[in-house]
């Protein structure tokens, strides 16, 4: 038999991923202490760490390791003729839908029954569908209204867009070359939910790659590929992710071809990326709402044109709770009388690449293991963890998917040597102090 994805889905992930967010300090919900705040989540000291860590890996993939890519950290506040020459002010809505019974608000394409409130359950008692538009809007400056309204970005995109220009001429790229940048996004979403994965705050990473038009669709089949290498290459399971091609009904008011990279999440196949074929739809709308020509001269062949542009558009935070919910494990032990919790997460994602444990807290041997974790911290992410007993700790440590914890214990003291546990074989290896740093690098890289 063929599994659907809904046999496949996992629903009892999603609460135990919540719980051990909040309980380890991953993710919890922002102002708890008043109640928490509408769909905001902050990142704790090991949240951070992680969501850092997807970013780096993102822009080290996107950015460092490509000739043809550059970066750009563009302002989050911006003026509405941005947004009306970019659609958005006309377009980026949504059907908002108030059920007249309970008083509850709705997007009206995502309800399974049109007809039916899925709060009280009642029929027929839905207003006429309102276009609610995403977009959190304030002023700048003491004086509101017209004049002194501006935007938070709704995307990072139009960042890349508006200073086409600027950072072509800046860089000396010339088309096929890509503006990537990553930050901050905001949606006034109706129906934000399932934890991180939709909220009215949240982090993208995104690139703009300018092409020649006669080449934009051999590259958007290129980053379709890349994209999807790149989850792969950080150890998400190839049977959990899958590339899907829009249907027409499905393209944004600018694409000519979208597909999203979809992960089985606890709830089904759901959106991690999408990455779209953006025809010359931004430069020419900016160029003529702006009255600047945003366009590329080309000297060899003595033609102006406006470039295509190929989009990879993914989100940090939601992929970041996508690799916790791939990485987490639950391993028997000793013929089932015993079990951990083990983030099998790549080396580069864990929150800490390294633990170091003195096996008591005598001062001799903290002395020698703040030693250890000087030598160590300058060139990876350590944690320092002197309370419980060593099994607790390792325990801990597999929790949030540290790849080695590095013990120190009285033998340390004689023959300047620690142990050194895998966190997946749980392996265990006596490395002299002076070879840890060659010993790590070689594992870690
Ligand atoms: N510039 C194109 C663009 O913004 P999008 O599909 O609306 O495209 C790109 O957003 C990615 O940003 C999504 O695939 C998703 O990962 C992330 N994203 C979008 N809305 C989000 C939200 N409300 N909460 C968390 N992540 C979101």
């Amino acid at each position: 038999m063929v599994k659907s994805a809904a046999d496949e889905a996992t629903p009892e992930l999603f609460d135990t991923i919540v719980n051990l967010c909040k309980r380890r300090g991953i993710v919890f919900p922002s102002a708890e202490i008043y109640g928490g705040f509408r769909s905001t989540y902050d990142y704790g000291p090991i949240g951070v760490l992680m969501l850092r860590n997807v970013k780096n890996e993102w822009w080290r993939t996107m950015v460092q390791r490509r000739r043809d890519v550059v970066g750009l950290d563009a302002a989050i506040l911006s003026p509405p003729q941005v947004w009306e020459a970019s659609g958005h002010l006309a377009n980026f809505t949504d059907p908002l839908v108030d059920c007249k019974n309970c008083g509850s608000r709705h997007r009206e394409d995502k309800l399974d029954d049109p007809e039916v409130c899925p709060t009280c359950g009642e029929r027929g008692q839905f207003t006429e569908p309102r276009q609610f538009n995403l977009m959190f809007k304030t002023h700048a400056g003491p004086v509101e209204g017209s004049g002194h309204e501006v935007y938070l970005r709704p995307e990072t995109a139009q960042g890349m867009f508006v200073n086409f220009g600027s950072v072509q001429y800046a860089s000396r790229k010339k088309p096929p070359f890509g503006i990537a940048q990553i930050g901050k996004s905001f949606r006034n979403e109706i129906t934000p939910g399932n934890f991180v994965f939709r909220t009215r705050e949240f982090e993208q990473m995104e690139m703009e790659f300018f092409v020649p038009p006669a080449e934009a669709e051999e590259w958007y089949g290129y980053w379709c590929e890349q994209r999807m290498q790149w989850y792969l290459d950080l150890g998400m399971s190839p049977d959990k992710i899958r590339l899907r091609a829009h249907g027409a009904d499905e393209l944004s008011h600018y694409s000519s071809g979208t597909s999203d990279v979809e992960y089985l999440f606890p709830w089904g196949w759901d959106e991690l990326e999408g990455i779209a074929n953006r025809g010359d739809f931004d430069l020419t709308q900016h160029s003529n709402h702006s009255g600047n020509k945003l366009d590329y001269f080309d000297q060899a062949t003595n033609e102006r044109y406006t470039p295509h542009v190929i989009e990879p558009a993914a989100g940090a935070t939601r992929t970041m709770m996508a690799f916790l919910m791939d990485a987490y494990d639950e391993e028997e032990l000793n013929d089932g009388k015993d079990s951990r919790v083990v983030l099998r997460l790549h080396h580069r994602l864990a929150p800490y690449q390294v633990a170091v444990l003195p096996l008591s807290k005598k001062p001799e041997l903290s002395g020698v293991a703040g030693e250890v974790f000087d030598l160590v911290s300058g060139a990876h992410m350590c944690d320092y963890d002197e309370t419980q007993n060593i099994g607790k700790r390792y325990r801990r440590q597999d929790e949030i998917g540290t790849p080695f914890c590095v013990t120190v214990d009285f033998d340390t003291l004689e023959d300047r040597a620690v142990t050194v546990r895998e966190r997946d074989s749980m392996a265990q290896e006596r490395v002299a102090i002076d070879q840890l740093p060659g010993y790590l690098a070689e594992r870690l890289a």
